[in-house]
């Protein structure tokens, strides 16, 4: 379910023309529907609405601050993973009573930031970084609320590079350590171990994983409990796919069935991190095409977004929907099926001008055949599309355009080239 539609054969965000977007904003451009970021949002609230939980977004999916305001006003916390994630976390209108943190590098200035902020929950992933936090925390004469991010060792789940609960990942701690570093810390004066945490990979589009998670979890706040730990939180993470291909995702009532009974039996507070099931099909990338070409017995359709500004096809191999903003009378909408054969389209990789052969946004896809100049709209590029861009090959980064009904607002410039060089220091002025 979202709000991009195509209408007389014209694709719109909510009310608003992509095209006059383009036109209006420039390529490449980032276009997010209000509406559907916070349909998605409200999906999630009213699924697990029955334990009340602490919905904390994901910042890292896209931390644009208009966006993480819009969520915070929905009653929103946020998931950080670094000083710079609680920066905009804070500068979003978010407190620290609704924010965890995240993340196996927490450094020092991190933790004295986020005990500054009173942040609900350290999300701690190793013994090193228990210790660490206790020794800041003294320092500062303040009790940091721990939640122990367990590895749970489950089958693989998804794309290797983001299966965070697989054996031998750089994340949490093992099943088999986790009592004896809990019982290190009994009678620590400034830990107080309060909840257990597992973020099982993303995406995932089964709830099998979560049934597996929560019956190990379980397991683990009792024994954390006889222990001696008040556990009263259990963070389930995030991960909850979405629908990249066609309608391949669970709804979050699914994952509810699953996690809710665990939480209610469990007697603890439910804290969820969602990311990309908020965001993802919240936005598209609108970009320009530049030029066909044909090469080595293929066809190139060469645009104006490229790697930089959507890594996901060619670091995960993802698909993503692509489409022209205003096909032709034969080619009305996205195909259902991307396998099948479309009369009349044609075969082509869609690449981007930066000088690399991974640079594509898409390979073997089928088209309708495009001329320099049309507009392309590459789909479910909300989540991990801006937050993971750059400015490779000295190319600014893309501008953000937020789409409300039948207004839209600027919610980020495209960067300039002074951008690109404003923190260099020219330490070589005035040598020859
Ligand atoms: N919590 C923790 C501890 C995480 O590491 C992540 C994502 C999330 C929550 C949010 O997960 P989500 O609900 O968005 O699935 N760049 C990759 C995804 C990396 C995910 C990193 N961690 C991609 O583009 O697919």
């Amino acid at each position: 379910m979202d709000y991009f539609s195509f209408k007389n054969r014209a694709l719109h965000c909510e009310e608003v023309p992509c095209q006059d977007l383009a036109i209006q904003y420039g390529t490449p451009l980032y276009v997010y529907s209000k509406a559907t970021l916070l349909h998605h949002l409200r999906q999630i609230q009213e699924a697990f609405a029955e334990v009340d939980p602490l919905i904390c977004y994901s910042v890292k999916t896209n931390g644009n601050l208009s966006l993480c305001k819009l969520m915070a006003g929905k009653g929103s916390g946020f998931d950080v993973t670094s000083g710079g994630e609680l920066h905009r976390a804070l500068l979003a209108g978010g407190t620290g009573a609704k924010i965890v943190f995240a993340g196996v590098g927490k450094t020092d200035p991190e933790f004295r930031a986020a005990l500054d902020a009173g942040v609900s929950l350290f999300n701690v992933e190793s013994e090193a970084e228990l210790y660490a936090l206790g020794e800041v925390a003294r320092e500062m004469g303040k009790t940091a609320t721990v939640a122990l991010r367990v590895n749970p060792d489950l089958p693989p789940k998804t794309h290797h590079k983001t299966d965070t609960s697989v054996k031998g990942v750089k994340f949490g701690l093992d099943l088999e350590t986790v009592m004896d570093v809990a019982r290190g810390v009994l009678s620590h004066k400034h830990l107080k171990i309060a909840g257990l945490h597992m973020h099982l990979g993303s995406p995932i589009l089964s709830v099998e994983p979560y049934r597996l998670g929560v019956a190990k979890g379980l397991i683990l706040i009792a024994q954390l409990r006889e222990m001696g730990h008040p556990i009263t939180v259990m963070n389930m993470g995030g991960g909850f796919g979405i629908h990249y291909r066609k309608e391949e995702a669970q709804p979050a009532k699914a994952f509810a069935q699953v996690i809710v009974p665990a939480v209610k039996q469990a007697g603890c507070r439910l804290v969820l991190e969602p990311g990309r099931f908020i965001v993802g099909n919240a936005g598209i990338l609108l970009s320009r095409v530049i030029y066909n070409k044909e090469s080595g017995g293929k066809n190139f359709l060469i645009q104006d977004a490229a790697m930089n500004d959507l890594i996901r096809p060619t670091l995960y191999d993802s698909f993503h929907r692509i489409w022209p903003v205003h096909p032709a009378e034969s080619f009305p909408a996205p195909p259902e099926d991307y396998e099948a054969e479309i009369p009349g389209t044609k075969v082509v990789d869609v690449v981007g001008p930066v000088c690399e052969s991974g640079d594509f946004l898409a390979k073997g896809r089928r088209l309708p055949p495009m001329n320099r100049g049309d507009l392309l709209a590459t789909f479910s590029a909300g989540a991990y599309g801006m937050s993971m861009s750059s400015n490779y090959n000295s190319r600014v980064r893309a501008a953000e355009v937020l789409v409300d009904g039948d207004k839209h607002y600027l919610i980020r410039r495209r960067e300039t080239y002074q951008d690109l060089v404003q923190a260099e220091l020219d330490v070589l002025a005035g040598e020859k």
